[in-house]
């Protein structure tokens, strides 16, 4: 056992030291008004209270909430959502437009330099619905701000016709989670060049964004069931639109800080997140200092021997590159030794739900990758330490991102490959946040199966990613079992248990019997002739190769009721 988990120890022992004498926590980030009320959700070390007592939480995304058509399918939803014992959903709070649609909800219109916030029963009443029902059933919301991501061509005619003629999507807006707005909306309409980092550098972009922040915090600041405000879905330097040449991990941070500040003094009372992916970037220039570290701890008791397949820790001490390096190294040559002995080919990595064969690789080749390299322009470890950012966050989707830390075992079977380096990546974030002291959750993870394949649609595109697509061409079947997928989700929600998360959020609940309505992200399905069926056919929750919805639906639910009983309330 290493150093930070007696830290870590010593921490759950001062948090039930306060809870036994009924203590107020002091919350870690300073409000400017002193602490919130205690039913207000806030922090003290790496841990979140309420009322005097922890929270620790399993929750889901639904970011679709404010986009069904009535207020008694979200009611229902957030009661099957309770119903599963989970107690934090992730959703929207923007729903931008260029042209005002002809229907569906909308909150903000973006066009030629005028910006309209809509607080009609269409508008911000629908995300007051929402807030209202989730304190209804006891459940607590993590509000996004805006999206990294919104794929709309240039010349998309816009949403009031429907169908986007570049790119031929007929699906209805709002029915994928990149398609409520965000960032590249601001910069398409406000921003002086087409660089998404415009959004985090342009006064005018910022002030629009501050303002809609303030409309959006200020409506809610007495709303004890809110967790926190979270800036951005995925904030990095580059999406649909390209990344400036001086877009850095500095940039970005800057940004945070300065909008964490502009919430903050509008909202003392909720805690602040960015949102981001749990990028780090050891070597990058700082712009925060780091907190001071823990203070020294007893001598380490004689190491457990690890279980079967499970990594060594990662030594105790700031995070450098040299580190890293190193630990891939080894890695690599253990990998290398056991592949000899079992004389098998090496194999590749799944990226964007593809198995990309990867080249056989020499020891003085191995680098850093994409997720400690700074590439994404992020750098979450000077992002949390902004004292206005009360605590972190990461996401997990192995079919869109790398995150691999270590050379992968190829040995293994694939999908053991991928469950090992979402493993990794919760370890490793969870010890990042422990030496910064403040609390950290995954606020989205998932895998993709195969019954969800043909709706996979990635965060960066409008359109499905086809199972024949992938250089060189799939050798799998594409997306993972159901069973796999729970078998992840088990192992992964334990292993956030032990690295200390405090909350464990999956991406994205399914939600069947529901009202639809045409031209909404609920919209009936047409039927096999290709007849759209009655207006009064129920409909199902959007979905974007995640959801939860199918013949696997009972033992997901399993899955995530015994997660959250571990991560559960307090006794
Ligand atoms: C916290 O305490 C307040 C005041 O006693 C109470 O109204 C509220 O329901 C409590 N919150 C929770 C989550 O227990
Ligand atoms: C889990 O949910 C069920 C059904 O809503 C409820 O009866 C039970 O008390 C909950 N368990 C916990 C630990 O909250
Ligand atoms: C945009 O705004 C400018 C200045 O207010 C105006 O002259 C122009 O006609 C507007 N363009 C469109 C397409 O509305
Ligand atoms: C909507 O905004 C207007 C103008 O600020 C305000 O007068 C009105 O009370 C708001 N209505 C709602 C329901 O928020
Ligand atoms: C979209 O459909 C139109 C009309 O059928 C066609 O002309 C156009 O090439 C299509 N665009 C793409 C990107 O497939
Ligand atoms: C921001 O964009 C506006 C509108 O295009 C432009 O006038 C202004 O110069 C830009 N500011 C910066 C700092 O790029
Ligand atoms: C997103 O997609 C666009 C268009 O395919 C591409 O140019 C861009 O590099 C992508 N951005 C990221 C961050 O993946
Ligand atoms: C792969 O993972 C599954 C599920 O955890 C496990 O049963 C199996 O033994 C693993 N295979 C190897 C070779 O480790
Ligand atoms: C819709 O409700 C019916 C009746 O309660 C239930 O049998 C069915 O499974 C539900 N469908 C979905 C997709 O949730
Ligand atoms: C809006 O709704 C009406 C009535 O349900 C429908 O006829 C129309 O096609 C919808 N518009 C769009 C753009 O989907």
């Amino acid at each position: 056992m290493c150093g930070i988990l007696i830290w870590q120890l010593i921490l759950s022992a001062l948090a039930l030291t306060a809870e036994a004498v009924n203590l107020r926590p002091t919350p870690a980030s300073k409000r400017n008004n002193g602490p919130p009320p205690p039913q207000f959700v806030q922090t003290q070390g790496g841990s979140f209270f309420v009322n005097g007592s922890q929270f620790q939480f399993v929750g889901t995304n639904a970011y679709w909430l404010h986009a069904l058509n009535s207020d008694q399918d979200i009611d229902n939803t957030l009661a099957s959502i309770a119903a599963a014992n989970i107690t934090v959903v992730r959703t929207w709070g923007f729903n931008d437009v260029e042209t005002i649609p002809e229907n569906g909800t909308w909150f903000q219109h973006i066009s030629n330099g005028t910006i309209t916030i809509n607080n009609g029963t269409n508008g911000l009443q629908r995300l007051d619905k929402v807030m209202e029902l989730a304190q209804k059933h006891g459940i607590y919301i993590l509000l996004s701000l805006t999206n990294n991501w919104n794929p709309h061509p240039l010349d998309d005619p816009g949403t009031a016709g429907g169908t986007r003629l570049v790119t031929n999507d007929t699906r209805p807006r709002n029915t994928l989670s990149n398609d409520y707005g965000g960032m590249d909306l601001y910069v398409r309409q406000l921003g002086s060049s087409q660089h998404h980092d415009q959004f985090y550098t342009n006064d005018t972009i910022i002030t629009a964004f501050k303002d809609y922040t303030t409309a959006i915090v200020s409506r809610y600041k007495d709303n004890p069931f809110v967790i926190g405000w979270e800036l951005a879905n995925d904030p990095r330097c580059g999406s649909s639109l390209p990344a400036s040449p001086s877009c850095e991990t500095r940039v970005v941070t800057r940004w945070h800080s300065d909008v964490a500040q502009h919430v903050n003094s509008q909202d003392p009372n909720h805690l602040v997140a960015s949102g981001n992916q749990g990028f780090v970037c050891p070597d990058c220039p700082k712009l925060f200092q780091r907190p001071p570290p823990p203070p020294p701890v007893a001598p380490a008791p004689p190491q457990p021997s690890p279980a079967p397949g499970t990594r060594r820790r990662r030594t105790p001490g700031p995070l450098t590159r040299a580190k890293l390096l190193r630990e891939r190294k080894a890695m690599w040559r253990k990998a290398r030794k056991v592949q000899k002995r079992s004389g098998k080919p090496s194999g590749g990595v799944r990226i964007r739900g593809r198995w990309m064969a990867s080249p056989a690789i020499r020891a003085e080749d191995i680098d850093v990758g994409s997720a400690t390299d700074g590439s994404h322009g992020v750098d979450s470890e000077d992002i949390l330490s902004i004292s206005q950012v009360g605590f972190g966050s990461f996401q997990l989707f192995p079919d869109q991102n790398d995150y691999r830390l270590n050379p992968e075992d190829t040995t293994l079977p694939l999908f053991n490959q991928t469950l090992q380096i979402g493993l990794d990546w919760i370890r490793f974030q969870g010890e990042t946040a422990a030496l910064l002291g403040k609390p950290i959750t995954l606020t989205g993870f998932g895998l993709v199966t195969s019954g969800n394949a043909d709706a996979f649609v990635p965060f960066n595109s409008t359109a499905p990613f086809g199972s024949d697509q992938g250089t060189p061409p799939s050798q799998q079947p594409f997306g993972v079992t159901d069973a796999e997928r729970d078998e992840a989700y088990r192992q992964w929600l334990q292993a956030g248990l032990a690295a200390g998360l405090q909350g464990m959020i999956q991406y994205q609940w399914g939600q069947g019997n529901l009202t639809a309505q045409e031209g909404t992200a609920v919209s009936p399905t047409p039927d096999e002739s290709g007849v759209t069926p009655n207006q009064d056919e129920t409909g199902l929750s959007p979905n974007d190769g995640y959801t939860s919805l199918g013949t696997g639906q009972g033992e997901f639910l399993d899955t995530m009721k015994a997660g959250a009983q571990e991560f559960g309330p307090d006794v």
